[in-house]
């Protein structure tokens, strides 16, 4: 049996509260330090979770701590510093979603990671879902032929983050696109087999974020006077293999109910996510299979255990900086078409 592998947190807010909350249920590793710029987080994160070691200064922590790996767990803007120092003193990084905000930052974040010889793992947990899985398993063994098109759709109908900062472009990169989207994103391309796109187009519309409550919300009080991003996008990529695929996502879109999904579109046979159905033809009869029990696995702690699988050289990482790469080649050429109101290419992805 090994050692604990040693981690620390940057970053102790919603998602670093999940990440320790996951990480407390397994005895393969344990997290020693934590670093958050806010005090009361922080103080309130270590005592919750037992951590011995609190830092306001995360590079202080770097310097300071003995560890083999780290989990990002801050703000998009911070992302590629926070990783790049990490990787390059040699420890393994966990990097929430988005792994960036730009594409020329993600690619740097994969060749730092190259140059020091550590894992990057992209905090993409949907591909760990069991009803990923099932449908995965679906398709290697031939059940929808050829993947032709992808439909994504992340959509709530009023949910818009109200802490503060979540609507300010600087901070986030844009709206849900870059925050929600990318969920089913990631989730739709890992299906598809992470084909490379060669071509994106969009538009986008902010016209809910930006002013107040107008309906009883979930949410209320967001920063609607401080919102420079979208809350609605819908856009579309072609890849290198013709095969397509189409993205609808908003915090705020006036539908039935919340949709968070993805739908293929196979040669041979389709599949739907969040049933977890393959739809085919057999016996002159059309079928829809719903698979009867995908599994039960948690996707947050699935997502931890494999990053510590990976640290470990247990097995290969499956959400490599590679398709981080892509994945922000699509999301900032859907935000560059939707400026320029024309498609764009996706050159230079590699
Ligand atoms: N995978 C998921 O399902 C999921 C869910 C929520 C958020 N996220 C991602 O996690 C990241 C954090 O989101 P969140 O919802 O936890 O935000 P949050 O605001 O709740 O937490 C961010 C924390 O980072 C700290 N921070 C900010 N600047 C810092 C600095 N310079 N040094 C150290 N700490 C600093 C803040 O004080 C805060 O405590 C984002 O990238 C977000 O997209 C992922």
């Amino acid at each position: 049996m090994d050692d604990p592998l040693r981690l620390a947190v940057i970053g102790t807010g919603v998602m670093g509260n999940a990440q320790l909350t996951a990480l407390a249920d397994g005895d393969d590793a344990v997290v020693v330090a934590c670093a958050d710029s806010d005090a009361a987080a922080l103080a309130r994160a270590c005592g919750l979770h037992g951590v011995e070691r609190a830092y306001a200064d995360w590079r202080a922590m770097l310097d300071q701590e003995t560890v083999d790996a780290i989990c990002v767990c801050t703000p998009n803007a911070l992302h590629a510093e926070m990783t790049i120092a990490a990787l390059r003193q040699g420890l393994h990084v966990l990097v929430e979603k988005p792994m960036a905000l730009s594409i020329a930052d993600a690619l740097e974040m994969a060749h730092a990671a190259r140059e020091a010889g550590v894992h990057l793992v992209v905090g993409f947990q949907y591909r760990f879902d069991p009803r990923t899985e099932a449908i995965r398993r679906a398709i290697a063994a031939g059940a929808l032929g050829r993947i032709l098109h992808v439909r994504c759709q992340a959509l709530r109908r009023r949910g818009l983050p109200n802490r503060p900062g979540a609507l300010r472009g600087e901070i986030t990169g844009g709206g849900p696109l870059i925050d929600i989207g990318v969920h089913v994103l990631e989730l739709a391309h890992w299906l598809m087999g992470s084909p490379r796109p060669i071509a994106a187009t969009a538009a986008m519309w902010t016209t809910i974020a930006d002013r107040p409550m107008q309906a009883l919300a979930r949410w209320p009080d967001w920063d609607w006077r401080g919102c420079t991003v979208e809350d609605l996008a819908v856009g579309q990529v072609r890849f290198q293999d013709g095969a397509t695929l189409a993205i609808e996502t908003s915090y705020a879109a006036h539908i039935a109910e919340d949709v968070w999904n993805v739908q293929l579109f196979g040669s041979e046979g389709g599949a739907t996510w969040d049933t977890a159905t393959i739809h085919r033809d057999a016996n002159a009869t059309m079928w829809n299979e719903v698979c009867a029990h995908p599994g039960e696995r948690p996707v947050f702690a699935a997502k931890l255990q494999h990053f510590i699988d990976v640290c470990r050289g247990r097995c290969a990482n499956q959400a490599p900086p590679e398709h981080g790469v892509l994945i922000q080649a699509m999301l900032d050429g859907w935000y560059r078409s939707a400026a320029l109101g024309r498609e764009v290419r996706l050159d230079g992805v590699s």
